[in-house]
């Protein structure tokens, strides 16, 4: 199963959540981690960059006929398919680069209960790869009009993607992420996405325990000091698995 992070706007929490539903997975299931972001922020959440010398990154995806082994991480159940320098001139690359980018991601899936796709935050080749192999795409979204505007294009391009190359892809979950309970501006944005979309429950608000946690390389949850953030991101994770039929409800 495959689940792909997607928005082309940056800094909504796609690496945040692309980390957190990856550490709560790993808690029962084998992960694999691909980050297609050169800012390889996911790779700096799973693993010292020390640990990557030698190891193939997600750019051979686009360039290498046999599909690159992921590397192991810290944790057993996290393997890792990690950002590397190249991977800004593989949108240059043309079509049949992403068609052996999505069978080689295929092909890894099937080793793995759940692959999780941190994407760029550009709509580009790879882009289109992550969305193509995709079964469930995430969109985190802040609730701020001017990012709900910017989402009109991702949606686009799922849905082109989804009649023209990937038609078992689920229809796209939102997320809303730093969301503040007390502005009534996000809690008016928010109900009006959800009632156009599925909108994930609950609605992550801002929490500096987030950042904090990532540099740590670990989820809010297992932070000592940080309760109303790792409930919510706990929970948020719980649904996004159970919904694709990875977790059992309790
Ligand atoms: N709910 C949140 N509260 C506070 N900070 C957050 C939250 N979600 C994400 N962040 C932080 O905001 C920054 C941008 O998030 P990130 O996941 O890197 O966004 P993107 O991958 O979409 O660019 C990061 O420093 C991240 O740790
Ligand atoms: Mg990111």
């Amino acid at each position: 199963m495959i689940l792909t992070i997607s928005n082309n706007k940056g800094g909504v929490g796609k690496t945040a959540l692309a980390a957190h539903l990856v550490f709560r997975a790993a808690e029962q299931l084998r992960v694999l981690a691909v980050d297609l972001d050169s800012q390889a922020n996911l790779t700096a959440t799973l693993i010292e960059r020390s640990e990557k010398r030698g190891h193939a990154s997600s750019d051979a995806l686009f360039t290498e006929e046999e599909p690159p082994q992921p590397m192991r991480t810290p944790d057993p159940n996290i393997d890792l398919l990690p950002a590397g320098k190249a991977l800004n001139s593989t949108d240059r690359l043309n079509l049949s680069a992403a068609f052996q980018a999505i069978a080689h991601l295929k092909k890894l899936a099937g080793a793995y209960d759940l692959m999780v796709i941190d994407t760029p935050p550009a709509i580009g080749l790879r882009m289109t790869t992550a969305l193509a192999c995709a079964r469930q795409v995430v969109v985190p979204l802040v609730p701020e009009s001017y990012s709900v505007d910017g989402v009109a294009s991702v949606l686009a391009e799922i849905a082109s993607i989804g009649e023209n190359l990937n038609t078992s892809m689920r229809p796209a979950q939102f997320v809303l992420n730093l969301v503040n309970p007390q502005a009534r501006q996000h809690r008016r944005i928010g109900e009006q996405i959800s009632e156009r979309f599925a909108v994930a429950q609950p609605w992550l608000s801002r929490s500096v325990a987030v950042a904090e946690a990532l540099a740590e390389r670990r989820p809010v949850w297992r932070r000592p000091t940080s309760a109303k953030a790792a409930q919510q991101w706990r929970a948020l994770c719980d649904r996004l698995l159970i919904d694709n039929g990875l977790l059992r409800a309790n």
